[in-house]
């Protein structure tokens, strides 16, 4: 069994499930909670993120099969081969990967799910582009919480992949969605918000 990845809360290690190469996810009770709460939140999440992961295989969206649920804070997930697009976007300059990235944004958003955390390091390039970690995502057809995503998502590629010019290829492929009119339109005014709020102080 090789531990692959420790995050804040979640231990992520690979493990072979029915002959299949599987993922499973543990939730880390945090030391400084008090315990009942931390065993609740932890319940929470992982519920969610099992719930998410289901709907969002019923909308045939990419994301990995869920194998097993275990209410003590383990999922166990099929296995996306690949790199992620943090990673493969270090050494691969593709803005077509982001362009994939802003039509699979669409549509989970399509699918009335808003991912919660869509980083750079929460995609995996494998025969398609998949979406992971939904922990804190939720059933959503807010165009605040959409433009909220799309804001995440931007900062976060601005952040790592700066070399890129990733915002505008996103946002077109988002656009290409025929409900993102008013989403563009709400991030627009939050990041207008944003950079006012960062004038005065
Ligand atoms: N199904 C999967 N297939 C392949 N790799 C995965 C899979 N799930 C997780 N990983 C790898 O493990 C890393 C951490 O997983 P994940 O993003 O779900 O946890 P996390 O960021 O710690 O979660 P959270 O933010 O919910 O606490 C990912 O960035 C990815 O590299
Ligand atoms: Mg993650």
């Amino acid at each position: 069994m090789a531990l692959n990845f420790r995050g804040a809360e979640a231990v992520v290690t690979e493990i072979s499930w029915a002959g299949k190469s599987a993922i499973s996810k543990f939730r880390n009770p945090r030391g400084y909670r008090h315990p009942d709460l931390d065993e609740k939140l932890i319940r929470e999440r992982l519920r969610n993120e099992a719930r998410l992961l289901e709907k969002s295989a019923e909308a045939d969206l990419p994301v990995p099969s869920l194998y097993s649920v275990n209410l003590n804070g383990t999922l166990i997930m099929e296995k996306i081969e690949g790199p992620s697009l943090e990673e493969y976007l270090k050494s691969n300059n593709d803005l077509s990967k982001i362009s994939d990235l802003g039509h699979l944004l669409s549509n989970i958003h399509a699918s009335g799910i808003v991912h919660g955390d869509p980083t750079s390091s929460n995609f995996i390039v494998s025969s398609k582009l998949y979406a992971i970690d939904f922990g804190l995502g939720s059933v959503d057809d807010s165009d605040e919480a959409r433009a909220t995503d799309i804001r995440v998502l931007l900062e976060s590629l601005e952040g790592h992949h700066s070399d890129l010019n990733c915002r505008d290829t996103l946002l077109a492929a988002y656009s290409k969605w025929n409900n993102s009119g008013p989403v563009l339109e709400r991030l627009r005014v939050i990041e207008l918000r944003g950079r006012y709020n960062l004038m005065r102080g």
